[in-house]
């Protein structure tokens, strides 16, 4: 199953879509960190830098780029989890005739969300633990602003179709945990054997 994680910067995207990988057996693709990694190349790094560190979201070419790529490897053939993609109407509709040119689709898209106090209380503390360059309090009021402008609507985008449920990313990592793996299994997500 193709499973899109819809969020506002801090929410726990990130933090679920880990939880989830080995529960069911696809991978965690996330645009965040593939560009994390992308921009130590010397060929990517200085457009990346300048527009990851102020929290404006990277080309939809370079990124839809990167993700058809990363449809390509063998683990993804079954599914995966997408974190952070996509972000804009635009790579919504190309990630559709991406799956669709190999007969597949997404068949899910997780809204979570959280209040803005709270999720900035969240990256802040990050920001002290892992220095994060795009984790401070000015990046992150533009993040959030961006995530308002052109990530809302992909949220619009996938209810339109049927395939959004909404959860809330207040509470424990477990109890948010709780909710996404009940809102995957009702909507037809297999998990593996032996996953609790
Ligand atoms: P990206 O890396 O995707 O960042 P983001 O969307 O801003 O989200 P975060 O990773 O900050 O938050 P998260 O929701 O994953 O939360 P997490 O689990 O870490 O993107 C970074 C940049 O890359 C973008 O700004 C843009 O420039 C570029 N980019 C990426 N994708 C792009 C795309 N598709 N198009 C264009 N540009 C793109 O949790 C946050 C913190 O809270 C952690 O410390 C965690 O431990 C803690 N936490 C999590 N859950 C809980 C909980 N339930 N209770 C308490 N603490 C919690
Ligand atoms: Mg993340």
């Amino acid at each position: 199953m193709f499973i899109v994680m819809i969020g506002p910067p801090g929410v726990g995207k990130g933090t679920q879509c880990k939880r989830l990988v080995n529960q069911l057996g696809i991978p965690h693709v996330s645009t965040g960190d593939m560009l994390r990694e992308a921009r130590k190349s010397v060929s990517h790094g200085e457009d990346l830098l300048a527009h990851m560190d102020r929290g404006r979201l990277v080309s939809d070419e370079v990124v839809t780029e990167l993700v058809e790529r990363r449809l390509e490897l063998p683990d993804c053939q079954n599914g995966c989890l997408f974190d952070g993609f996509p972000r804009t109407i635009q790579q919504a509709e190309t990630l559709d005739k991406i799956l669709g040119k190999h007969g597949k689709s997404v068949g899910l898209a997780i809204e979570m969300s959280g209040d803005d106090k709270l999720l900035v209380q969240r990256m802040l503390k990050r920001a002290a633990e892992e220095q994060r360059p795009d984790d401070t309090v000015e990046t992150l009021t533009r993040r959030l602003e961006i995530y308002q402008r052109e990530t809302v609507p992909v949220a619009k985008y996938y209810e339109e179709r049927g395939l959004l449920c909404q959860v809330s990313g207040i509470g424990t990592p477990d109890e948010v945990s709780l909710t996404i793996r009940q809102q995957i299994r009702d909507n037809g997500g297999k998990y593996r054997e032996n996953s609790s």
